[in-house]
């Protein structure tokens, strides 16, 4: 692991705009950006495309460790097919968070997630950057926004990219994905004991990105 190269991590629920934060500050101070979570989706893409049953640990962890996306462009490839719509499919996000409960994923994703940590510096986004992946991060921020704000924009978010959407089944699904990723046992969302708490219900985005830039300059980085 590079230790010295500085880490930002942004963690927090599903849909509280870590990703759009957290790759909007990589492009301002010309980090490299690990949307963590995305590790979780394709695993769970390529579970549902062979047949693995979610619940299968062994299984499971055989499929993330055998991974082998190509990141290209801005696209996601896996196995030879562009992936990068399919995987922001909300049935693709449910299964992510029943497996990302499995510690064979969790351990089989651990050593792509921390190679991503390269010079100049990374932002890092998901749930347990602070916690396990990058404990040592100089600025953690726990991102948060209610949980009504949170369905409304995953709403705008999928009906935006011509993925069709039912905000009461959004806010119910959000409200089960919340459970299995704050109780599971390893790696639960929930704040690192050091994390700044950041809530995002009445800010822009605008807004929440010069939050955690004043956070980061006042560290004198
Ligand atoms: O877009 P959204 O915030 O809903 O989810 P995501 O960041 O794409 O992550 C999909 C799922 O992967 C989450 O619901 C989590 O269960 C899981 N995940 C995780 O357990 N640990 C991470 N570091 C990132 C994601």
């Amino acid at each position: 692991m590079t230790v010295d190269v500085d880490v930002i991590a942004i963690d927090g629920p599903t849909a509280s705009g870590k990703g759009t934060v957290a790759s909007l500050l990589a492009q301002q101070l010309g980090f490299h950006y690990l949307d963590s979570g995305a590790l979780y989706r394709l695993c769970a893409y390529a579970c549902l495309k062979h047949g693995v049953d979610l619940a299968d640990e062994k299984d499971c962890g055989a499929t993330a460790s055998s991974l082998a996306p190509v990141f290209k462009e801005g696209r996601i490839f896996l196995e030879g097919e562009d992936v990068t719509e399919a995987i922001r499919q909300e049935a693709v996000g449910i299964a992510a968070s029943k497996v990302a409960m499995l510690p064979a994923v969790r351990a089989a994703l651990l050593g792509v997630q921390r190679a991503a940590r390269k010079a100049p510096g990374l932002v890092a986004d998901g749930r347990d950057m602070a916690s396990v992946v990058f404990p040592d991060a100089k600025l953690k921020v726990f991102l948060t926004a209610s949980a009504s704000s949170r369905a409304q924009r995953r709403y705008k978010q999928l009906i935006d990219k011509g993925i069709s959407a039912n905000l009461r089944d959004l806010t119910r699904d959000l409200a089960q994905r919340d459970e299995r990723d704050r109780k599971r046992a390893e790696a639960p969302c929930i704040p690192a004991p050091d994390a700044h708490m950041l809530d995002s219900s009445g800010l822009t985005v605008d807004e929440t990105v010069a939050t955690v830039l004043a956070w980061w300059k006042r560290l004198g980085a």
